[in-house]
C-alpha cells in the first residue's frame, strides 16, 4: 500500500455503484491507519447554492462539507472541490489584486461564461486540487501530502484527464496554458498520480473497467491500482466443492446453484482482471455492513494486507 500512499493525488473512479465512495473512504481511513495525513476529496456538481447532501462526508462523519477544507479527525480532512472557488483562485493568482478576481467574479457575463464551458469548470476543480497540493506548512512540508479524490462517474474521469489537450488547443499559451501544463505535469506523473479504478467481479463491469483504463492510459494518466470489490465468499475447499457439485448432480436444479454461478462468474471476472489489467489489483470482499462501519471494515482489510498487498491477488506479469 505505501506505493499508493506515496504519491500526492489518488483519483478514484469507476462505474456508479461499483462502490467508489466507499473505497475512496476507506482508502483514506487506511491510509490514515498507516500514519499518513490525509485530504478526502469529492468534486462538487451543479452550483455552489444547490449543493446536496454528500454520502463521502457521512461515511467519514465530516460535517458541513464545502469547498473550504475542514478537519475531520487526527490527519484527515475533507473538501469539496468546487469549480468557481479553483476559478477564484486561478484569476487571485493571475490578477495582480485579489480584489479583482473577486469583483471578476462578480461579472454576470463572466460568471455565466465559466459555467458554460465544461472544459473551464473541470479546469477550476483541477486548479483547485492544484492549488490544494502546492500548500506547504511552515516546516515547509506538503499540507496536504496526499489527497484521494473521489470523482463523480467515468465520464468525469475521461474529462479530466483530457482537459488538458483541450485547454492547450484553444489557449496554448499565457497564463491559463501555464497553469494546463502545471496540472497536466502533475496528472502525468506516475510518481505522484494515481488513477484507482474500482469494478465489481460481474463480466460486464470488468469489461467496462478495462475499457476506461485504455481509455485513461491513452491521456497518460498513469493507473496506480484496481480495486476488484464485492468479492463474494468461497465458503468450499476444493474437496467440498466437489462433494456439493456431486450432490447438485444428482438432485437436479437447486437455489444453492445461483450462488455458485455467482462465485463462479467473480472467480472468472477476477482472473480477467488479473491477466488484463494494467496495474496491480486489491480485492476487497463483499461486507454484510453499510455506512461508516463497511468503511472501517474495509479500512482494517486494506491495512491488514501490507505492503506485499498485491502480490496476493496478483499483479499483471
Ligand atoms: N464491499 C462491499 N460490501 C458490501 N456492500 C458494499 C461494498 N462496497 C460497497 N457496498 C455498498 O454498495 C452501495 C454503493 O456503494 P457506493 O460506495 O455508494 O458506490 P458508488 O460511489 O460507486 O456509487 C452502497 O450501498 C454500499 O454500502
Ligand atoms: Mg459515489
Amino acid at each position: 500500500m505505501d506505493g499508493l500512499w506515496d504519491r500526492r493525488a489518488l483519483l478514484i473512479s469507476g462505474k456508479g455503484g461499483v462502490g467508489k465512495t466507499s473505497v475512496a473512504a476507506a482508502l483514506a481511513r487506511a491510509a490514515v491507519n498507516a500514519g499518513r495525513r490525509v485530504l478526502l476529496a469529492e468534486v462538487e456538481l451543479g452550483t455552489e447554492a444547490e449543493q446536496g447532501p454528500s454520502p463521502l462526508a457521512e461515511l467519514v462523519g465530516a460535517r458541513a462539507p464545502s469547498a473550504q477544507v475542514t478537519p475531520v479527525s487526527a490527519n484527515l480532512s475533507f473538501v469539496r472541490l468546487s469549480a468557481i472557488e479553483g476559478q477564484r483562485l486561478f484569476l487571485q493568482e493571475v490578477l495582480p489584486l485579489r480584489v479583482m478576481a473577486d469583483a471578476a467574479l462578480r461579472t454576470r457575463a463572466l460568471r455565466r461564461f465559466l459555467e458554460a464551458a465544461p472544459a473551464l469548470r473541470e479546469m477550476g476543480v483541477l486548479y483547485q486540487m492544484l492549488h490544494l497540493l502546492r500548500l506547504t506548512r511552515s516546516d515547509g512540508g506538503a499540507q496536504h501530502p496526499l489527497c484521494i479524490l473521489d470523482l463523480p462517474a467515468t465520464g468525469h474521469a475521461l474529462a479530466l484527464a483530457a482537459l488538458p489537450d483541450t485547454l492547450l488547443t484553444v489557449m496554448p499559451a499565457g497564463p491559463i496554458g501555464r497553469a494546463v501544463r502545471e496540472g497536466m505535469a502533475l496528472l502525468r506523473d506516475p510518481a505522484r498520480t494515481g488513477a484507482v479504478l474500482v469494478t465489481l467481479p460481474e463480466p460486464l463491469p470488468v469489461s467496462e473497467t478495462l475499457e476506461l483504463s485504455t481509455a485513461i492510459g491513452r491521456h497518460g494518466i498513469p493507473i496506480a491500482a484496481g480495486v476488484l470489490n464485492r468479492m463474494p465468499e468461497d465458503p468450499f475447499s476444493p474437496d467440498g466443492r466437489a462433494a456439493v457439485e456431486q450432490l447438485l448432480g444428482a438432485h437436479g436444479p437447486h437455489r444453492g446453484q445461483r450462488a455458485l454461478g455467482r462465485l463462479d462468474r467473480a472467480r472468472g471476472a477476477q482472473a480477467r482482471l488479473v491477466a488484463n489489467f494494467p496495474a496491480p489489483l486489491l480485492t476487497l470482499p463483499e461486507l454484510p455492513a453499510s455506512g461508516p462501519r463497511l468503511v472501517e471494515l474495509l479500512a482494517t482489510h486494506l491495512g491488514s494486507r501490507g505492503s506485499a498487498a498485491s502480490s496476493s491477488t496478483g499483479v499483471q506479469p
